[in-house]
């Protein structure tokens, strides 16, 4: 099987993008994380990706200024270097450009924790707590140059508990992005995703049961 090499982008502590190690340790997994890639030197999932023999890179963006051209330029050569087919972005906190991103068309997926098109941008589970929504989640999209929007490709959803806390949603909204973005990453690296019209077609199909998860909805 050629597995196809992905980049894990990140800003923090990597929590996804461990899920996405682990589950590519599994050799019949069809992708393999080939170098993670932070933009902040001390960003905590560094350490996990180098404990995992994966090759870390750090492109600092506070040495480019505010030229955003020149560190994404950085950061293409690195995918270059690597072969990269896919890169997810697992919580990492810069904003691509238009022209970065159309260079790899569907092949840029990201996790965001909420369930989109609501809520995008930050602070989701405190915005969710204040809305009194009842259910919340998380989705992998593909990404386009406007922020978290993007054909999606899967979503996991949980309940609000009554007296829920922020922390206490955002674990809960956690352990589900763990669960789905290896799984929208195994499916991408199958060539099992169509972006049709803007929209993602998942074997063929709009709204496959492969595409949603809710384990705590009856
Ligand atoms: C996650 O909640 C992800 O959805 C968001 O940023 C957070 C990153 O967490 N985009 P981690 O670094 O993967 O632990």
């Amino acid at each position: 099987m050629n597995r196809k090499r992905v980049a894990v982008l990140i800003s923090g502590r990597g929590s996804n993008m461990a899920a996405l190690i682990d589950a590519a340790k599994d050799k019949t997994y069809p992708a393999e994380i080939v170098v993670v890639i932070s933009n902040r030197p001390d960003a905590g999932g560094l350490m996990i990706a180098r404990a995992n023999g994966i090759t870390t890179e750090v492109v600092d963006n506070t040495a480019f200024g505010k030229d955003r051209a020149a560190f994404e330029r950085v950061l293409q050569a690195l995918l270059e270097k690597h072969r990269v087919d896919i890169v997810c972005l697992a919580g990492f906190m810069r904003l691509l450009t238009a022209g970065f991103v159309k260079q790899r068309q569907h092949r840029i997926l990201n996790i965001h924790p909420a369930l989109l098109p609501a809520f995008k941008g930050l602070n989701t589970h405190k915005r969710v707590l204040e809305e009194c929504v009842k259910i919340h989640g998380a989705t992998v999209h593909f990404v386009v140059p406007e922020l978290d929007s993007g054909p999606i490709i899967l979503q996991g959803a949980v309940t609000v508990r009554a007296g829920d806390s922020e922390a206490a949603l955002a674990a809960r909204v956690l352990k589900i992005e763990h669960r789905i973005y290896p799984l929208a990453l195994k499916l991408v690296a199958e060539d099992r995703v169509r972006v049709e019209n803007g929209r993602c077609m998942i074997d063929g199909v709009a709204v496959p049961d492969a595409g949603q998860l809710a384990p705590d909805l009856p």
